[in-house]
């Protein structure tokens, strides 16, 4: 009875005995604490339903973070403590615990310790789980930081991937990408607090992952797209704000012959013939070498005669083979130039068509610089007030108009971030950017002579154009390209975005 008595004390002086020390103590307090704050974080993140990016952080990651640093703050409170009784000599301090099942304080403290161990890591992993999806979650990626990622969050929620998290385009399935990911994340995290990023933040990402692992989990590349018409409304800058529609039919077309005849924009698609191609700018947007691959291995390589690759770049040149993300790459990132944005609020009856010049002048404003989103709404409103004050003109309809041109440019340009249409060419089109015509402008030559089509019928038929109803009268067969305002035949030899950059003209 006293043997016992005598080893119970001994034991409990021996094990709790260690966390008896300042550390510990901080520790476990600590340790209760963000406990207790981790479970009313979760419980509320849960039962409230709505998203909060902050909530998240100081849930997923600041509350856990202390909790941890509580329980090393225990651990080494006891080791310092253990380490200083050992030098002091108090007591017999074997160098393990001995562990024995015969008795039965130690068989408690056993069952104790293990439940309340296998609990911890049952939390962890339910908790570590949550942090991996609020890492992914799109208030993650696009509203914590809040002014890096305003422009591409405000713009991808007016795109047709409004629906598709961030990580589904930029890190897809798989632990691989995931890692490179969170490694080059955590950077990014660093960058953003020491405010060092780049303003605007360069594109194209160096190394977004391949558009077969992203892009094509949801699209199939394989699907025949067949033909799809297009209706551009236009407004020059006229007075009268003459209206002007280009109806196109785009040759999508596919890469598969079983679901269709190959051929077509999607051509490209990598099914049947292999693109690669040698680009000489940070943007891509200046290539000067482009190889075909076709299924029956036939390699064709088309060089440009105006602006030829010196053989030293050739040799250090990456080749990239051509994906999606090379003519999509504003899937998702898309910021209306000025004259696109004007037409579009002008078609739809946002912006009335009876102001006159509103088209000019509404595109002059957007195009102008500004330091901030402040200056520029006020010199919106300012300079329409004084554009109709002696108009007879409905006041209401200015006020609207008004309204619009702020919202188009809150949606659109991002002083803070240097952020507009211009520092994200848009590879899809011609008019505005080179775009396809970085490869197919006539001047991009094999060497038996053959150049890579630039004929205005390749990619696309124009079934109507013109004034109003004029545009309504619709040629199956196709029409000849007619520029809007007489430019003679200038639009045959110059390429459309020498003239038009979307801003002012
Ligand atoms: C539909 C796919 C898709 C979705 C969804 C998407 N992105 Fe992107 N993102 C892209 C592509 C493609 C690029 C351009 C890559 C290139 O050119 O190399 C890009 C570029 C970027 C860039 C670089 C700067 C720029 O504008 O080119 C940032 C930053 C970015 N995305 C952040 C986000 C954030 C934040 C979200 C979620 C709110 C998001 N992206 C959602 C496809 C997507
Ligand atoms: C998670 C699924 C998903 C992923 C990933 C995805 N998309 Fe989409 N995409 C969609 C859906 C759904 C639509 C149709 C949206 C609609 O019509 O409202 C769409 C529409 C499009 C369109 C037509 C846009 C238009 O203006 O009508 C293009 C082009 C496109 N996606 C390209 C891409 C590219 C390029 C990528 C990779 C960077 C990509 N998508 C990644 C689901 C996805
Ligand atoms: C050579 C450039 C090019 C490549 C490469 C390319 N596309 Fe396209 N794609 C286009 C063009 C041009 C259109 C028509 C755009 C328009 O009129 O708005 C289009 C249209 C689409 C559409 C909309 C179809 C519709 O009916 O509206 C989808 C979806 C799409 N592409 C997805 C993809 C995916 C996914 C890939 C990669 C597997 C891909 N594209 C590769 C140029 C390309
Ligand atoms: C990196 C260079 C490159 C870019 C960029 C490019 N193409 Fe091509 N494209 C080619 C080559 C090379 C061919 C094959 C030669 C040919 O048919 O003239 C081709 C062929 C085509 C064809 C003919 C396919 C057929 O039926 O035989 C169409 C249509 C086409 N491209 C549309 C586009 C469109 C639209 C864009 C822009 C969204 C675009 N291309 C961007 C290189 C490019
Ligand atoms: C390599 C393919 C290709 C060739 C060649 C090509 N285009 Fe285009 N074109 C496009 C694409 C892609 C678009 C963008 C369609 C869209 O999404 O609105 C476009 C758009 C247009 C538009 C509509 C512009 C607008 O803002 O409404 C016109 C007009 C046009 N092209 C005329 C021409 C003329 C004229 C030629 C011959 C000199 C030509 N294209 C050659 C691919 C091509
Ligand atoms: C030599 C310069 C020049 C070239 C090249 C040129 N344009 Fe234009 N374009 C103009 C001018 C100037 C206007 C009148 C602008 C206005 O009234 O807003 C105009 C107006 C237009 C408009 C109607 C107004 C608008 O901007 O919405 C369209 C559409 C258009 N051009 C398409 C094209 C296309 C497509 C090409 C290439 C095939 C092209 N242009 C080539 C100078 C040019």
């Amino acid at each position: 009875m006293s043997e016992n008595g005598s080893e119970d004390a001994a034991s409990r002086g021996r094990l709790p005995s260690l966390l008896e020390n300042w550390i510990s103590l901080v520790g476990m307090i600590l340790a209760a604490a963000s406990f207790f704050a981790v479970a009313a974080l979760i419980a509320m993140d849960v039962f409230s339903g709505l998203p909060n990016p902050y909530m998240g952080i100081l849930t997923y990651l600041v509350a856990p973070g202390f909790l941890i640093a509580g329980l090393l703050l225990i651990l080494v409170g006891a080791l310092v403590e253990r380490r200083r009784r050992r030098r002091l000599g108090e007591g017999e301090i074997p160098r393990h615990p001995i562990i024995d099942f015969n008795r039965p304080r130690h068989r408690r403290t056993f069952v104790v310790a293990g439940v309340v161990t296998f609990l911890f890591f049952l939390a962890t992993a339910v908790g570590s789980y949550r942090t991996y999806h609020f890492t992914e979650s799109v208030e993650f990626c696009g509203q914590t930081c809040h002014t890096v990622m305003e422009p591409e969050f405000t713009a991808y929620q007016g795109s047709p991937h409004a629906r598709v998290a961030c990580v589904q385009c930029h890190i897809g399935p798989g632990a691989d990408w995931f890692v490179k990911s969170k490694l080059s994340g955590a950077y990014q995290v660093y960058a953003t607090l020491a405010n060092t990023y780049p303003r605007p933040i360069p594109t194209p990402i160096e190394n977004l992952r391949p558009a077969q692992e992203t892009c094509e989990q949801c699209h199939w590349p394989r699907k025949f797209f067949g033909n799809a018409e297009r209706v551009n409304q236009h407004f020059f800058s006229d007075e009268a704000n003459t209206p002007w529609t280009i109806r196109l039919l785009m040759k999508i077309g596919g890469g598969d012959p079983e679901l269709g005849r190959v051929g077509g924009i999607h051509w490209h698609m990598n099914i049947n013939n292999k693109v690669e191609y040698i680009a000489t700018d940070e943007e891509r947007q200046v290539i000067p070498w482009v190889r075909v691959t076709s299924s029956e291995g036939e390699v064709t390589v088309y060089q440009s005669e105006s602006n030829p690759l010196d053989p030293d770049t050739m040799e250090e040149a990456e080749i990239r083979l051509m994906d999606c993300i090379d003519c999509h790459n504003r899937p998702s990132h898309i910021y209306d130039p000025p004259s696109r944005a004007v037409n579009l609020a002008m078609s739809t009856g946002r912006i009335s068509t009876d102001l006159p010049f509103i088209k000019k002048m509404g595109t002059e404003l957007l195009t102008a610089e500004y330091r901030t989103t402040q200056e520029a709404l006020s010199s919106i409103s300012d300079s329409l007030t004084a554009a109709y004050e002696d108009d007879p003109v409905n006041p209401a309809q200015v006020r609207k108009a008004m309204d619009e041109l702020g919202r188009i440019y809150q949606d659109n340009f991002f002083p803070e971030m240097n952020v507009d249409w211009r520092v994200y060419p848009d590879n899809v089109g011609h008019t505005l950017f080179p775009g396809c015509y970085r490869c197919h402008d006539g001047q991009h030559v094999s060497p038996e002579g053959e150049a890579v089509t630039h004929d205005c019928t390749a990619c696309h038929v124009i079934i109507g154009q013109g004034s109003g109803a004029r545009a309504d009268t619709l040629a199956p067969g196709g029409l000849q390209f007619q520029h809007p305002v007489d430019i003679s035949e200038l639009w045959r030899s110059v390429n459309c975005a020498e003239c038009h950059t979307g801003g002012v003209t």
